[in-house]
């Protein structure tokens, strides 16, 4: 059997020693990063400091936004949009559908991060497409063209919570009646 020069057995054990310094960095900067949120997390800092994309998207513990509340806002509108659509009254379905969009800017504003999942980015791909059908159908006095724009705007909250892993929220277009408000159009009391 040959014998391997020792000048090769030389770089071989230099080489593993080299390897086995980087997997410990690199553990080490990973811990860093699991454990620590905030910069400057000692020796590696500078390593955290430059993961952009850790900070563009913070996580619901530090910048927190209640999202269920939001949405429980959203359920409320949905409703009082789709009485003001059959009321036949554009005017104030639209002044529904812009509270709505307004708590959706607000989400997408925050980048929100929620179980893992880009909550923003969802909302901004399926919910203001929907809404923007919608703007464009309170346009016209086509009443059924706005419902079946209602419609799709409530399938589009459902796809999002499938998406966003809460299949079990199921929302319905709303057909009843909401006492306490006149939803007609026109002033409403003489
Ligand atoms: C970004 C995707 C997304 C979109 C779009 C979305 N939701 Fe949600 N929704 C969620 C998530 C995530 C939760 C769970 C929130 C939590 O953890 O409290 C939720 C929860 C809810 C709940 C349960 C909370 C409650 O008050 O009962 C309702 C109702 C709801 N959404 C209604 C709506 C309606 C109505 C729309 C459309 C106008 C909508 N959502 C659009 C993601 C979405």
């Amino acid at each position: 059997m040959k014998r391997i020069p020792l000048y090769l057995t030389l770089i071989i054990i230099i080489l593993l020693v080299l390897i086995g310094m980087l997997f410990f960095r690199m553990h080490r900067i990973e811990r860093c990063m699991n454990q620590c949120q905030k910069p400057g997390c000692g020796q590696t800092g500078a390593a955290h400091d430059n993961d952009e994309a850790e900070q563009a998207v913070p996580d619901n513990d530090e910048d927190p936004i209640d999202l269920g509340e939001k949405m429980s806002r959203f359920f409320y509108f949905k409703n009082k949009l789709g009485v003001a659509i059959r009321h036949r009254n554009s005017e104030l379905a639209a002044f529904y559908l812009e509270e709505i969009e307004e708590g959706a800017d607000r989400i997408i504003d925050k980048n929100v991060m929620d179980e893992g999942i880009h909550v923003s980015n969802l909302m901004e791909q399926k919910l203001m497409p929907a809404i923007e059908n919608m703007e464009k159908n309170l346009k016209s006095a086509d009443q059924p063209a706005q419902w079946e724009a209602y419609t799709n705007l409530v399938n589009t909250c459902n796809t999002c919570h499938k998406l966003a892993k809460h299949p079990f929220v199921v929302v319905k277009p709303f057909e009843g009646e909401i006492e306490g408000q006149n939803f007609d159009p026109g002033r409403g009391i003489d």
